[in-house]
């Protein structure tokens, strides 16, 4: 079946801006749904969607699963653990034995970046790639555009600085491809061993300080140290770091004009992000995880041949 988006989402790296912001609209009437008593429509009734996390997740794997359950979708999780995966079955293999019984969609989270792509060109069934790697994050960064959008209105020109561990980060990827095709301007910021090389060569601005970063930008976001890289020796200790890079209080109520503070998850608390500013005024931080389950539902409504202009009704029909 054809789609507005294609057969899977994988990246925002080859999204045109209207089948983002086709996306980003798409949500729009999906978030009600999850404030009514009863949260459920039968959008995706009859489908069967099956989430393979290989990799450790609390916010997108749930995330997903309540989309799926919210649009009625019937869903299955395998993990790499107790799965025939522990045994050496491969990816493919694994996959290809799902759609034996006759699945839709696949969601996959995997540790290799290109994974979700190599199965995308294996199976029939949808992909939609829930990180792969150190590539990307998609449903990542239209969460974060959908919270900015929500806060600025629009997103044609606002600063945003992408703030920390860009090198690891498939956050950062998403978040620089997504937010430059919505018109934003986009800065990184973090020590040199954690920017990659030729950063500058997408189109960002480059700050070696987080007092320049914050002085420039109109919303930061702060991305998780990768703490299990981190014996590697790209920083000199968690204290240094947060002295010289963190997101503190005392360093924002020094910027010339509030600053939205967004944060992927999971945090490190008293390293890239300081508790008072995670939990302040400024921080859209759960508005994030609450815009993430619509922007799941939008992207699952769309790949199952959802018509746009039918999503507002599609919410319509509650099981209530
Ligand atoms: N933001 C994010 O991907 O969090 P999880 O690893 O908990 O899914």
């Amino acid at each position: 079946m054809t789609t507005p988006l294609g057969k899977d989402l994988l990246a925002l790296e080859p999204l045109t801006p209207e089948q983002i912001r086709l996306i980003l609209d798409t949500a729009e009437p999906f978030k009600e749904i999850s404030e009514r008593a009863i949260k459920k429509v039968p959008a995706l009734r009859g489908s069967t969607i099956v989430n393979l996390f290989f990799e450790a997740s609390t916010r997108t794997r749930v995330s997903f699963e309540f989309a799926e359950k919210r649009l009625s979708a019937d869903t299955v999780n395998v993990a790499a653990s107790g799965s025939s995966v522990s045994k050496g079955e491969t990816l493919v293999d694994t996959a290809r034995n799902l759609e034996a019984m006759r699945i839709d969609m696949v969601v996959i989270r995997h540790s290799a970046s290109g994974a979700a792509q190599f199965l995308a060109e294996r199976i029939e069934s949808n992909v939609i790639n829930a990180g792969d790697g150190t590539h990307e994050h998609p449903t990542q960064g239209l969460l974060d555009l959908l919270t900015l959008r929500d806060r600025f209105g629009t997103l044609e020109g606002r600063r945003i600085c992408i703030c920390g561990d860009v090198l690891h980060s498939r956050v950062a990827r998403s978040n620089i491809w997504g937010l430059k095709k919505m018109g934003a301007v986009v800065g990184v910021c973090g020590p040199r061993s954690l920017l990659p090389n030729a950063i500058a060569e997408l189109g960002v601005e480059v700050f070696d300080r987080i007092e320049a970063a914050i002085e420039w930008a109109e919303a930061l976001n702060v991305l998780r140290l990768q703490l299990e890289r981190m014996q590697a020796g790209y920083i000199p200790s968690l204290r240094e770091y947060n002295r010289v890079f963190g997101v503190t209080r005392e360093r924002l109520e020094r910027a010339p004009r509030d600053l939205l503070i967004l944060h992927p998850g999971p945090m490190n608390r008293g390293v890239e992000i300081d508790s008072d500013v995670a939990d302040g005024p400024h921080s859209v931080i759960l508005e994030q995880v609450t815009n993430g389950v619509a922007v799941r539902m939008a992207v699952l409504y769309l790949l199952a041949g959802g018509a746009p202009e039918l999503a507002d009704a599609a919410k319509g029909g509650s099981d209530r």
